[in-house]
């Protein structure tokens, strides 16, 4: 049997500071009920202090997924880091992590693919698992989305949080792990979702700053559109494609950017909510750092063998799904 790339530790990082819908209430024109009822969020956390990237997020748990794999960050390969919001512009981001971590004996690199990154950055890190270019990989999701959104911007500050999440990867012999992703992007999406200055199209300036054009740029009504065919389409593809029905699907891990998006999804892929990761309404939209925070708030709860559809859409536009089968657990 061919060598797949086994999940065989997750864990995740959140800031303490929570803000909750009642505290946005007092900053812009806002509610808890249209909060609510239109994306299904009632608080995120932000990382809060001085100086402090997304690396400080990504490195906790990186730290705490060694700790209960009970390996040594040496023993690392290869970091990959998943983010839109990394430490500085160069260098990557998984260099600042390896660094705090003491991952010495690794390379690494960044992957920017927005909220569907996560999946982007496991299909890549499965690669060098399954080539046995690598015996020991770790994939990071990881946003500090406070750091380009605006806070006199009810249409988007209501939405996003920090956090993250990091699992390992190694070599499986029974082909457990990841066993297909289907990855698309259409880079014609990008005029609804996306941050205009601060690349080198338009460097930051007195100018840009003035303009508020750090900030993330957000068209919600298209971008919902796209997200609600795109993300139940490449799920319902994925289970077509490995022969799954419904009933062979133990989780749908999704993507937590909007709770009426994820209920379709599960719709259109014949699933009971009750099998279905949701954790919107604690954390908010993460980017990066929603579908490992999921595995990780889930870990007890999963089995050995189950079939779990990872699945996102986002900025880009990118979107895919990733069939995984859970490695651990009893
Ligand atoms: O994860 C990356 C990908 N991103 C997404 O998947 C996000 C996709 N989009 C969405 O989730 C939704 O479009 C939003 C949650 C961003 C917005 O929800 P919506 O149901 O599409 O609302 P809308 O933008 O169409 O606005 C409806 C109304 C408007 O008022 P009028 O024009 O009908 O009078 C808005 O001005 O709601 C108003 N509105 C608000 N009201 C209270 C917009 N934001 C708010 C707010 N509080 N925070």
């Amino acid at each position: 049997m061919k060598t797949t790339a086994a999940i065989t530790a997750v864990h995740a990082h959140l800031p303490e500071f929570v803000l909750s819908n009642a505290v946005l209430e007092t900053m812009v024109d806002t509610n808890d009920a249209w909060i609510t009822e239109r994306t299904g969020i009632k608080e995120r956390r932000i990382l809060k202090g001085k100086d402090q990237g997304v690396s400080v997020m990504a490195a906790e748990a990186v730290k705490g997924l060694c700790a209960k794999r009970g390996i040594s960050p040496l023993e690392i390969d290869l970091l990959i880091c998943c983010t839109v919001t990394p430490d500085m512009q160069f260098p990557a981001t998984a260099n600042i992590i390896c660094d705090k971590v003491g991952a010495r004996n690794a390379w690494g690199f960044d992957i920017n693919a927005a909220c569907s990154g996560f999946l982007y950055g496991l299909t890549t890190g499965a690669q060098f698992i399954e080539t046995g270019k690598c015996r020991k990989v770790v994939v990071v999701g990881a946003d500090k989305m406070s750091s380009i959104i605006d806070y006199t911007d009810r249409a988007t500050c209501i939405i996003f949080g920090d956090g993250g999440g990091a699992v390992l990867l190694e070599p499986n012999g029974e082909g457990l792990g990841v066993v297909d992703s289907i990855l698309r992007s259409d880079g014609s999406g990008c005029q609804y979702l996306h941050q205009k200055a601060g690349g080198s199209m338009r460097p930051a300036s007195i100018q840009t700053v003035e303009a508020r054009e750090h900030f993330v740029y957000q068209e919600g009504k298209a971008v919902f559109k796209f997200a609600v065919t795109n993300m139940a389409g490449v799920s319902a593809e994925i289970m077509e494609k490995n022969g799954l029905r419904a009933e062979d699907v133990a989780w749908l891990v999704p993507h937590q950017a909007n709770k009426r998006i994820i209920d379709a999804t599960a719709h259109r892929m014949g699933l009971d909510e009750s099998k279905v990761m949701l954790n919107i309404h604690k954390y908010g939209n993460t980017t990066s750092g929603t579908i490992p925070i999921c595995l990780w708030e889930w870990e007890n709860r999963l089995k050995k063998g189950d079939n779990l559809i990872l699945s996102a859409f986002g900025g880009g536009f990118t979107w895919g799904a990733v069939l995984v089968k859970w490695a651990y657990g009893s």
